[in-house]
Formats: structure tokens, sequence, C-alpha cells
């Protein structure tokens, strides 16, 4: 759906956003998992463009390379793996050319990069047979899949590169293109993307007048699909507007491993203008000051969620992460826990100091009704 058809283009602000969220996360990806891993981590560029924009900012494989190259610098005494291979695939033959050039220019004997020309649907399936110790395995495994518009990501597509334990996910959700897809009653193609038929009949979005709101309910939909793959325990996401400040599209993020979400989250944060994991090009040279999701709105959603029930610390913890702007949600606890919203139940034995909330110590947590004031530390 993309209109660009010149081999490059000018990056926008929104594009310029979610190339520092890549960035400041190949940056704390980096390090952690050439620590614990002792085979070469992968990352892939689904749709990697040519390399560069007309106004000078680098494409996403270049950031990435460099920041793989920044990272690994900093640690090479700490880690046991210290190579990234690094797979770019593009569909379009000038930009595939470019892509290639600006590659060979970076030299670097800790990352091996490879630019494939074909497209991502295809490719993957080739690139599994010849790699199956990541995609597909266990294998450390980063995919960026950022398209222009809706076509090539079949959820099928997504799945292979997901089934891994430690594979993770990022995502450009062109909301946009998918409601006009579902405008234009194109049932084959809605099915494609969520990997499911019954989804495009749930989507149901004529029932919204506005486009955030559409886009809401895909993306909710898509989110939840996801979680349905092997490899997706957690989901995150991070809305990108356009000059009018109308949705454009949404990034988002899926993993298996709670430290991933956490730091993506704090990369996410960096670009976020307005305090909800938000960027517009509207107001792209302002960092809005009334932050929209405080505290006490966090904790209001985490009790109305869990109001009246006992659960487990994991379960609040990961609700928090996934539904609400905390990338940390040891202020909250101790906020309900003074003000009597929760109760919190040890493990036998277990002398635990109020206010801490380490999970080895904690049989349980239980909502109730708040005795006190909300306290926010
Ligand atoms: C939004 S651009 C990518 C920008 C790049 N990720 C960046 O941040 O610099 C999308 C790219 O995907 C390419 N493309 C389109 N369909 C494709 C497909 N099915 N497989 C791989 N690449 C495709 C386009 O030619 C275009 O260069």
């Amino acid at each position: 759906m993309s209109s660009i058809k010149t081999p490059i283009w000018k990056a926008e602000d929104h594009t310029i956003a979610k190339l520092e969220i890549l960035r400041s996360y190949m940056l704390a990806w980096v390090p952690i998992l050439a620590r614990n891993s002792r085979v070469p981590l992968m990352y892939i560029d689904g749709f990697s463009g040519p390399g560069e924009y007309s106004n000078g900012v680098d494409g996403s494989p270049i950031v990435v390379s460099k920041a793989i190259h920044e990272s690994l610098s900093n640690c090479l005494d700490k880690v046991s793996c210290s190579k990234v291979i690094c797979l770019f695939i593009e569909a379009d033959k000038r930009r595939y050319c470019s892509l290639l050039e600006k590659v060979n220019q970076l030299s670097d004997s800790s990352i091996s990069c490879r630019c494939i020309y074909g497209k991502f649907e295809d490719k993957i399936k080739e690139l599994r047979l010849l790699y199956s110790s990541h995609i597909g395995g266990d294998s450390p495994l980063f995919v960026f899949v950022d398209p222009f518009g809706v076509k090539g990501i079949p959820l099928d597509v997504l799945k292979l590169c997901m089934e891994g334990k430690r594979s993770e996910l990022l995502i450009n959700l062109d909301v946009d293109g998918i409601a006009r897809v579902y405008a234009a009653n194109y049932k084959q193609q809605l099915s494609q993307i969520f990997g499911d038929d019954s989804c495009v009949e749930e989507l149901d979005i004529d029932t919204f007048s506005s486009m955030s709101d559409k886009g809401l309910r895909i993306l909710e939909l898509y989110k939840r699909q996801l979680r349905q793959l092997v490899g997706v325990k957690y989901t995150y996401q991070f809305e990108m507007r356009g000059n009018s400040d109308r949705i454009n599209y949404y990034l988002v993020f899926a993993s298996n491993h709670k430290k991933g979400l956490i730091r993506m989250k704090e990369a996410m944060k960096k670009v976020d203008q307005y305090g909800d994991f938000c960027f517009s090009d509207a107001n792209s040279h302002q960092r809005l000051l009334f932050e929209k999701n405080s505290l006490e709105d966090n904790i209001l959603k985490i009790k109305n969620r869990f109001m009246d029930r006992e659960v487990s610390l994991g379960e609040v913890e990961d609700f928090a992460l996934c539904e609400t702007t905390l990338s940390s949600i040891s202020r909250a606890l101790k906020s309900m826990e003074a003000s009597g919203a929760i109760h919190v139940n040890v493990r036998g034995g277990v002398k635990r100091r109020r206010g801490s909330f380490l999970d080895e110590q904690i049989s349980s947590i239980r909502f109730t009704k708040e005795t006190t004031q909300p306290m926010l530390f």
C-alpha cells in the first residue's frame, strides 16, 4: 500500500523514533544474550530497505550493525559469544543493491552480514533450513518486520520465526492499512494476517467511528494472536502517529522473556512524548509535559483487574508489564501495601520486610478494599 516508488526516500520523524527504539533495544539485547550464549546471536531484518534515507539517516540494517558493534566492543571481556549473524532481506532490486553497497562498507569481525534479495515470506522458509538452530530452534534470534503496509506478513510466517525459546519480534503493524483491507472486504488477506478465519468476523471494526478505536481493536486482536504462538508470552506496543496526529501504525514487540519486555519498554520510553508510549510527527519536537499514565492510573488498572482476588506475584507483574505503562512494579506494590489495597502472604517460615517484594518470599497477594488513601512514593 506504499506510494513510495523511489529506491530511497526521506525518513520522517516517526521513522527516526522507530530506529531509535530499535537501536536502544539492540544496545541492551546484545550484551545480555552474548553473556549467556555460546552460539552466535542472530538478527533478521525482514524488510530491510536500502540502508539509507535521502536525508542522510541510516536505515535499520546499518543502525543495528552499528549498535551491535558498539555493544560488543563495550563488553568483549564479559561475553561467551562474540559474534552476531545479521540477515538482511529486501525484495526490491534497486534497494537491495543500495543496501549491499552500504553493508559492504561495514567491516567488523564480530558481525557477519548477509544481504538476501527476495521476499521475507519466501526467504524465511529457505533460511530456516540453513539456520535451524536459530529459526525454529532455541538460539537467540531477533526479527524486525517493517513492511510498507500489510503485505508479506502472514502470521504463519511469523510463527516459524517465533518457535524458539529465545526468539523475539518487533513488527510494524499498520493498523490503518488493516482497516482499509477490512473496508475493502479482503477476507483472505485478513485471515492470513491474523492467522485465523474467525478473527475476521471478530474484528467488527465498523462499530467504531474513530480510527484510533479501530486501531486499538485491531491491536488487541493481533496481540492475542501473537500470544498464541509458542514462543510468545509477552507483548507490548508503541503507537506512531503521522503529521495530522492520526494513528499510523503500532510497533508491536513479542517475546518469551520478562527481561526482554522490560528492556524494550525502557527503549520505547526514550522516544515517548506523551507518557503513554506514543510518538506523533505533529508534535515531534516537543515532549509534552503532562504524564498521561501516572502511577495512580496504573495502580487503579491493577486494582480493577485483581479486585477481591488472591493471585501470585508473577501474575500481577505480568499484567502490569503487558497492560500498563509500568516497567517495574515495585513502587505500585509498595503503595498498594501501604494503603491496605493488598495483603501479602509469605511462604512458610519466611520473614519478610514490609515494602519488599521478592518472588521467593511471597506465596500470594490478596487484593482487598483499601483502608486508607493510596500513598504514592
Ligand atoms: C518500510 S521499508 C523498510 C525500512 C527499513 N526497515 C528501515 O527502517 O530503514 C520496507 C521495505 O520492504 C521492502 N519490501 C516490500 N515487500 C517486501 C517483501 N515481501 N519482502 C521483503 N522486503 C519487502 C520494500 O522494498 C522496502 O524497502
